[in-house]
């Protein structure tokens, strides 16, 4: 027996039908927020995420699926979407279109990180990214858009993290003092903070651990420290927020995990998640473009991972509604009534009638019982009786009442009842 690897689901029914449901509810908010799909390779050149996702990183790091193809070039597999869908607007031109781009998209994401609930090696995530405006104002749609989604699924106790983490101009003196701060009290930092300082400071602000806790809570923070620019940025977030009655708390060492952030950045948690409560994070990223194709285009997103998002509605014991009835069980008696209603059950589902047979030759009652375990409105009985009067008995499964149809109109009346 072979197993899937380490850190992958197999997404089997019902299951299949929860996913099927949430993706279909978050492409008709992208709709009606006027985002369009974009679909971009599973796998980009290796390159394309160590520019833009930061090679200090715990992404590019440690935990790429990185492989030579057969002519030697290094490929990774997507770890996120951000950075191929930014590929992909560059390399069509798309910014010589009128402004802005809303792109939406949905599919998996690979992480060679350690398994646990809600986190995996393959996950999927939903995700949008807005291009060419700097509008904070567009920061505030993306995190509405995010957040209403959730709330529309019947999500309740969530909580959204704002902060800003400056720009080229005021990051750099800021990250100066952080250091600073940081080298006196280097030695209590756990181990793995201590070599974060100068290689990226800034990810210390997000260290679990608590000795280095205790350091972050008394280091400067980089809000205080923001440019004219950025600080007039972040106000105006928080008044759109407030605006349109969205609450938020300011979280001062909400970093994020990767690189090609400027000013805004959010998560939105919820408690009862755990370890891994961030269910989608986000943010402004006006140098990504730069970084992956020298065009200054300023962009934002966020991206929500769909495994978490079913965890959270376990949790919150959200129930997600169940396509699994069918309108038609055809119980058929004998070889000649079956090939009778195969005919007659490919002419249901040309009408658009849900249908299903036994294809396991089981006795009446064995038929009658998968109807049933099928949730079938009807059963439609055919028979050597029935082929002789032209006649089946159809009957409600859940009233108990029958009654006779001619063959030869069934369609037509089935179509009717349902
Ligand atoms: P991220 O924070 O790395 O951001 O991932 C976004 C979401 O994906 C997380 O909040 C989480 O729900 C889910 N996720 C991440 N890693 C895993 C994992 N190993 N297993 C299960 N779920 C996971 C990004 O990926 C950015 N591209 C978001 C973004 C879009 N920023 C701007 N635009």
């Amino acid at each position: 027996m072979i197993n899937a690897p380490r850190g992958t689901n197999d997404i089997i029914p019902p299951e299949s039908s929860k996913w099927n449901y949430l993706e279909s509810e978050a492409r008709s908010i992208f709709d009606l927020y006027n985002y369009q799909e974009i679909r971009t390779p599973i796998f980009e050149y290796t390159e394309l995420f160590q520019r833009g996702i930061g090679e200090v990183t715990d992404i590019v790091e440690k935990e790429m699926y990185t492989f030579k193809d057969k002519s030697g070039r290094s490929i990774t597999l997507r770890p996120e979407g951000t950075a191929s869908v930014v590929r992909s607007f560059l390399e069509n031109k798309v910014y010589g279109q009128a402004q802005p781009t809303k792109y939406y998209y949905i599919g998996p994401m690979f992480r060679y990180e350690r398994p646990q609930a809600g986190r995996y090696r393959q996950f999927n995530q939903l995700g949008v990214e807005v291009f060419g405006t700097k509008d904070p104002m567009v920061d505030a749609e993306v995190i509405a858009l995010g957040i209403n989604y959730l709330n529309n699924l019947g999500l309740s106790d969530l909580k959204l993290y704002i902060n800003s983490i400056g720009c080229p101009n005021c990051r750099p003196h800021y990250l100066k003092k952080l250091k600073g701060y940081l080298q006196k009290n280097k030695n209590s930092l756990c181990d793995n903070c201590k070599q974060r300082i100068d290689k990226n400071p800034l990810r210390i602000l997000d260290c679990k651990n608590e000795v280095c806790q205790l350091v972050v809570n008394k280091a400067p923070k980089l809000i205080d420290h923001l440019c004219e620019e950025c600080n007039t940025h972040f106000n105006s977030l928080k008044m759109s927020l407030e605006n349109i009655e969205i609450q938020y708390i300011i979280d001062p060492n909400l970093v994020r995990g990767l690189d090609y952030y400027t000013k805004t950045a959010f998560e939105v948690k919820y408690d009862g998640l755990g370890a891994q409560d961030t269910i989608f994070g986000g943010g402004r990223y006006d140098k990504l473009a730069e970084e992956i194709g020298e065009r200054d285009i300023p962009g934002i997103g966020f991206a929500l991972g769909i495994e978490r998002l079913l965890l959270t509605m376990e949790k919150q014991d959200v129930e997600i509604p169940d396509d699994k009835s069918l309108d038609i069980y055809i119980t058929t008696i004998g070889k000649k009534a079956k090939n009778v209603s195969f005919k007659l059950i490919n002419q249901f589902r040309k009408n658009n009638i849900k249908a299903e047979i036994d294809y396991l030759d089981r006795s009446v009652g064995g038929q009658m019982k998968s109807a049933d375990r099928m949730n079938a409105t009807y059963t439609v009985i055919i028979g050597q009786d029935e082929l002789e009067s032209n006649k089946a008995t159809v009957r409600n499964m859940k009233s108990g009442d029958q009654q006779e149809i001619q063959l030869d109109e069934i369609v037509e009346s089935i179509k009717k009842m349902i």
